[in-house]
């Protein structure tokens, strides 16, 4: 513990300023074109730091196909003059023109050691026809510079790359081959809709600690395979199986995340600074795969053998990293069930991070750097919010227009910090026009989930944090519960909405060894608007269209038992 604080106040100075951008390129092959970046959803705008090996000019742009023409490019320097930098658009191979309204606003430059280092802010959206808009689809950057502050034609000091600004992941060159192998080996899958298949695995002895740095799926069968999580065991497991999952085996006790793939994910890299540690201490823990296999048309036969490949470096990085899985979690006595012929049904699940203190106290700060969402077939929005003294700060996750057929992990614009006492809430929003039954809480996909995975370090020693209403609260008496009989009325699907949002929360924490923290009395907190930023001039106060109401209903945490389960 006492070693901890130095090495904490140290990650504060070093992770300062990565914490707004935490994306990196070299534009070049050489090395000399440096971009860093982050951006802000709630902000709408994206922060660049260019550092070019030249003290004199520099220019950096988007461009429709890697070219001059019609690119969006901002020009600047440190000159005997002193500093410039402007907004300009190019029309051909020929100096850019001036913008008339000058988009980006300068933050710093600077020159040292034979760089010249720029930061620059933009709107990601912009209103002017003269710039370009950023978008989370590839884009191709352009850059050029010179060897004097008088901008003239670059030569060969120029070039491009196409990069995805706002869906970024690195990819590195697989420099090894070493990686573990999480996959089923021609397992039968039945004949039912819905099969989760279990297997428990020691992986190859790794006798020193090392990272995995890239998960990638082996996917035997694209229309079966929904998703894949890989847990790692309490140490209380320690014999391997292979088998039907959720039937009271002792590895349903695996509950600690290690590496998580959604139908329509791919390959997931983790960032520069941080690994999944394995192997070491851990060379006898057991591993958890679990598959879940949609099968609607129950077809017969098929075997498969999908799973993960964990690529894994003996060069260890700077940070653990941890998945924290937040969000409504079902339970099979919940009798929580959504109405039929509801648009819009929200359901809530929250996690309050004092919980999570119960087991790790001083909880550090857990600096989220990606999140994946999860929902089934009627989900169509997740949003996760981030609270701080009973108010809204963030969003640590965002998605408007969710696709159950595309759940890939989404690294964030900029890393995000959980300091213990931070509350986060999952709230999934769902269409049940087409349907004429309850929607259950559950495994199907034809039941529902509401979890966000968070991805974050340092790893903290921690499976879960999730919640859910306190169905049988004297408040929910007048709902129906487990079905209906006849189609609910928009009046009475509102009411049952309102009544699971007010009642207490039943929040959990479970740690490594499957002991759980639990506190009978959460809320749920307001959410604001989604922010929607629209085209605007490039201005600091950007802060658009966001609204906070406060739940008046104010409940005392309590923490209630702490036992083990
Ligand atoms: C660019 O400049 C930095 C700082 O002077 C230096 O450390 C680095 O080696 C240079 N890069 C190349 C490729 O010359
Ligand atoms: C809900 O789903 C129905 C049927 O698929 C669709 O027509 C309707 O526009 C959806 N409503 C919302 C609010 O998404």
């Amino acid at each position: 513990m006492r070693s901890l604080i130095p090495f904490l106040y140290l990650l504060l100075i070093a992770g300062a300023s990565d914490h707004t951008m935490p994306f990196m390129e070299y534009l070049d092959q050489n090395h000399l074109v440096c971009l860093k970046w982050g951006f802000d959803n709630l902000e709408g705008n994206i922060t660049f730091k260019l550092i070019v090996n030249t003290t004199g000019w520099v220019g950096f742009g988007f461009s429709p196909n890697g070219g001059m023409a019609g690119s969006d490019i901002v020009m600047g320097g440190l000159g005997t003059g002193g500093t410039y930098f402007a907004d300009y658009h190019a029309t051909g191979n020929s100096m850019p023109l001036m913008d008339q309204q000058q988009s980006y606003t300068l933050l710093s430059l600077n020159e040292s050691d034979g760089q010249t280092i720029i930061t620059f802010q933009r709107t990601i959206q912009s209103c002017d026809d003269q710039d370009v808009h950023i978008t989370a689809q590839p884009i191709k950057l352009i850059y050029a510079y010179g060897p004097t502050d008088d901008i003239a034609y670059h030569q060969a000091r120029r070039g491009t790359k196409e990069v995805n600004l706002l869906n970024y992941m690195t990819r590195t060159t697989l420099t090894s081959v070493s990686y573990l192998s999480a996959t089923v080996d021609s397992i039968t899958v039945p004949s039912s809709q819905t099969y989760y298949h279990c297997k428990v695995m020691k992986f190859p002895t790794l006798n020193t600690k090392h990272h995995i740095y890239l998960v990638e799926p082996v996917i035997e069968h694209h229309d079966m395979v929904h998703h894949m999580l890989l847990y790692r065991c309490p140490s209380f497991v320690t014999e391997p199986y292979d088998k039907p999952c959720y039937r009271g085996d002792i590895g349903d006790a695996c509950f600690r995340v290690v590496a998580a793939w959604g139908v329509g994910g791919g390959v997931f890299e983790l960032p520069e600074n941080a690994g999944i540690p394995v192997g070491g201490e851990d060379s006898d823990t057991l591993y958890r795969l679990e598959i879940h296999y949609n099968n609607p048309n129950r077809e017969t036969g098929r075997t498969d053998s999908s799973g993960l490949r964990l690529y894994y470096t003996a060069q260890l990085r700077q940070h653990d990293v941890g998945i924290l899985p937040t969000g409504l979690l079902h339970f099979d006595k919940m009798q929580y069930n959504i109405p039929p012929k509801a648009p819009r049904f929200h359901t809530y699940g929250v996690c309050n991070t004092t919980i999570i203190s119960q087991f790790v106290n001083p909880l550090p700060d857990l600096q989220v750097f990606a999140v994946l969402l999860h929902t089934h077939l009627a989900g169509r929005k997740v949003r996760v919010g981030h609270y701080r003294s009973g108010k809204q700060i963030d969003f640590l996750g965002l998605d408007e227009n969710y696709d159950f057929e595309i759940q890939q992990i989404i690294n964030l614009g900029n890393i995000k910090t959980i300091q213990q006492g931070d509350e986060i809430a999952v709230e999934c929003t769902y269409n049940t026009t087409n349907r004429v039954g309850v929607t259950k809480m559950g495994l199907a996909t034809t039941d529902e989930m509401c979890l966000a995975f968070l991805l974050y370090y340092p790893a903290i020693e921690i499976s879960l944090c999730i919640s859910h209403p306190n169905t049988t609260h004297p408040l929910m008496s007048r709902s129906y519960r487990t079905s209906v009989v006849t189609i609910p009325s928009d009046l009475e699907i509102a009411e049952y909405e309102g009544l699971l949002k007010a009642v207490p929360q039943i929040q959990m924490a479970v740690n490594d060894q499957s002991q759980l923290s639990s506190y009978k009395n959460g809320f749920v907190r307001e959410m604001m608007k989604t922010p929607t930023v629209t085209c605007q001039n490039n201005k600091a106060s950007s802060r658009l269209g966001t609204s906070w109401i406060v739940n008046p209903a104010r409940f005392t945490l309590l923490l209630l038992w702490i036992a083990k389960m």
